[in-house]
């Protein structure tokens, strides 16, 4: 698939082809398995001020909290009970908080006490970082990109680079190298975003032969400047936009694990993760965060939570999978 292959099916009248070769790609590659990840929000303390997200550090009214290790580890067993296989530990960007040393201990205390697969999101970090968690045992790291378009990027991100490599996917390969598996991606209906940057995006996903594709539409947050700035986009914010994006993830990385995102389900609760299954994404993201802390990780308005972590709305996800002739699988 080239950039204008790519182009043709974002703007194709009708979405429903595109989803059908997705999902047959998906039946190859994946058969009829859908992996369970819990998602654990660390903290919601965070030294960046990206334009877009309710968590940056000059939003005062950004309620601030962070996890003891050992609430981390009880989220771990909880994940393992569910039968999920992987957690996901993501925070804020804080190295302070989540120091190398921390970070190592942690990721040795759930391989070692719950058995679980770790995937790292803990932003841009150094080289020794990572390469310490990865002897650790982590062995998956998400980093979305955000955007490719380098001028859109640098706007979003105060204190990002203008020039040179974006900071993002120079991160991403120096892991790949490391042996990371790695997932990157970005958000969709920014400020300014066009549809070409887009077509660029998921060219770079396989450029990267990402082994994850986290992507999603961009909420906005009316506590940010990005939330209130009116500025139009070339990509619209919806569900089927979404979905062409997954499924053409899914042709472009036939292997790929592409999760249906909270940000899907918060456009739709009703349906929103079902058509992300249907249009070829094979991972969903239970949130196991103690309901605690949940309402403050506020990266954007109105995050719903896509499943209670109780035993019996996990068992009322995977009947809805059936419905799609999709089971569990753990991994
Ligand atoms: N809307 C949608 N997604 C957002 N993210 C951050 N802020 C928003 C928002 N306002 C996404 C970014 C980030 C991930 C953790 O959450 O893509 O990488």
């Amino acid at each position: 698939m080239d950039k204008a292959e790519i182009l043709a099916a974002l703007r194709a009248p009708e979405g429903e082809a595109l989803f059908a070769q997705a999902r047959a790609v998906r039946a190859e590659t994946k058969g009829d398995g859908v992996f369970f990840r819990g998602l654990i929000e660390l903290s919601s303390v965070c030294d960046r001020d990206c334009l877009y997200c309710g968590m940056r550090r000059s939003n005062a009214a950004a309620h601030r909290y962070a996890m003891r290790d050992d609430e981390v580890v009880a989220c771990a067993r909880l994940a393992r009970e569910l039968g999920f296989g992987t957690v996901v530990l993501q925070a804020g960007e804080c190295p302070a908080l989540w120091t190398r040393r921390r970070v190592a201990e942690l990721v040795r205390r759930v391989r070692g006490e719950t058995g679980q697969h770790v995937t790292l999101s803990l932003g841009e970090r150094t080289e020794a970082d990572t390469a310490a968690w990865r002897e650790a045992g982590a062995a998956r790291y998400l980093l979305r990109f955000e955007t490719t378009d380098r001028a859109l990027f640098a706007r979003i991100h105060p204190g990002a680079p203008v020039g040179g490599e974006h900071p993002r996917l120079a991160q991403l390969r120096r892991m790949k190298a490391q042996g990371y598996a790695i997932g990157g991606g970005m958000m969709l209906g920014l400020p300014g975003q066009t549809l070409e940057s887009v077509a660029d995006d998921l060219l770079t996903l396989r450029e990267l032969n990402a082994d994850m594709v986290g992507l999603g539409p961009y909420l906005a947050h009316p506590g940010t400047p990005l939330g209130r700035d009116k500025t139009p986009s070339g990509v619209p914010v919806d569900v089927d936009f979404t979905c062409r994006c997954y499924a053409l993830a899914r042709l472009l990385l036939p292997h790929a694990n592409i999760p249906s995102t909270t940000a899907l389900s918060t456009l739709d609760p009703a349906n929103g993760r079902l058509r992300g299954l249907s249009s070829g994404a094979n991972v969903f993201m239970p949130n196991l965060t103690p309901a605690a802390y949940r309402a403050d990780y506020q990266i954007y308005p109105g995050k719903i939570c896509v499943v209670a972590p109780q035993a019996d709305a996990i068992d009322a996800l995977r009947a809805d999978l059936a419905t799609l002739g999709l089971r569990q699988v753990t991994g």
